[in-house]
């Protein structure tokens, strides 16, 4: 099946050590394999170094970017946030898209070490500030209330547990009028994914996970949690947010001719891309 992080893994900048990793199964509730279950701050750590080419290509990227970049408001003079930023795939784009100052926020240093070097290369740094930051919590963000034009959280949704205390925390950052674009993996794509990978581990994996094998071989798991779109949106109007776009793109035949693993999904809605207007 597809894997959103099962592309060719890369270079080699895997340091980590056996005593680094975290063994994760909260409950027993994700089976038994023999695999590390990790958390999406041991995993993202985990992932940092070889993030940038293991997504390189990824069908659910390309369709995810274009509708996410759609859905982006003019962003000229805007100060601009880009929440679980990871290696700085939006923010740097946001700075070249003529925002006038850009925060990138995510939970894993390591993560945004990465978004660092490459602002430094892209010559941004002036324009872009990166900092640490929980986007699922009240008060997580490092940022004041109403201090935001436009908010982007791509693809990170589904690592948190709960989708009301984020998007109430991102809600809490924008001003009056702003936007928040979030994309995510869609539920009805992550579903599909647990059922293949259910099947595949015998009925023992039973949640949707981020599954990569690190460069030392040991397989790994990042739990997700498919948020119901009606969720979502509940949560957004608790917040103060109003649906203003909603795109969900789907795998089609000639994304299955091109990545063999997703020939079992066509017609799967694999990206979920809302545009929500703070009132
Ligand atoms: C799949 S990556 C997406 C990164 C980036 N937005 C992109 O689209 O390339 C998910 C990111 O969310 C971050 N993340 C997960 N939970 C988070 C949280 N509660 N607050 C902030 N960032 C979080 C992870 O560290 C990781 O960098």
């Amino acid at each position: 099946m597809w894997r959103p992080s099962d592309q060719p893994p890369g270079g080699s900048g895997d340091s980590r050590t056996e005593k680094q990793v975290t063994r994760r199964d909260p409950g027993g509730l994700y089976g038994a394999l023999d695999a590390h279950y990790l958390s999406p701050a041991d995993g993202f750590r985990e992932l940092a170094d070889t993030y940038d080419q293991r997504m390189a290509g990824n069908p659910l990227f390309l369709l995810e970017s274009t509708q996410t970049l759609a859905a982006l408001p003019s962003l000229g003079g805007r100060v601009v946030a880009d929440l679980g930023c990871g290696t700085g795939r939006y923010a740097l784009q946001l700075a070249r898209m003529g925002a006038e100052r850009v925060f990138g926020v995510d939970l894993v240093p390591e993560m945004l070490e990465v978004a660092r070097r490459k602002a430094r290369r892209a010559e941004l740094s002036d324009l872009v500030e990166w900092h640490e930051g929980d986007a699922s919590v009240s008060g997580g963000l490092p940022l004041p209330d109403a201090s935001v034009d436009v908010a982007v959280c791509a693809l990170t949704l589904s690592f948190v547990p709960e989708p009301a205390p984020a998007l109430a925390e991102m809600a809490r950052v924008l001003k009056p009028g702003g936007s928040l674009v979030v994309s995510d993996y869609h539920p009805h794509g992550l579903c599909a994914a647990r059922g293949e990978g259910f099947e595949e581990s015998g009925g023992r994996d039973k949640a949707p996970y981020l599954r990569f094998t690190s460069a030392a071989g040991d397989e790994c798991r990042v739990a997700q949690t498919p948020h119901l779109v009606a969720d979502i949106f509940a949560a957004a109007r608790a917040a103060g947010l109003t649906l203003d776009h909603v795109a969900e793109p789907l795998a089609d035949r000639r994304l299955a001719n091109t990545y063999a693993g997703l020939r079992g999904l066509v017609g799967v809605p694999l990206a979920l891309v809302l545009r929500l207007v703070k009132g």
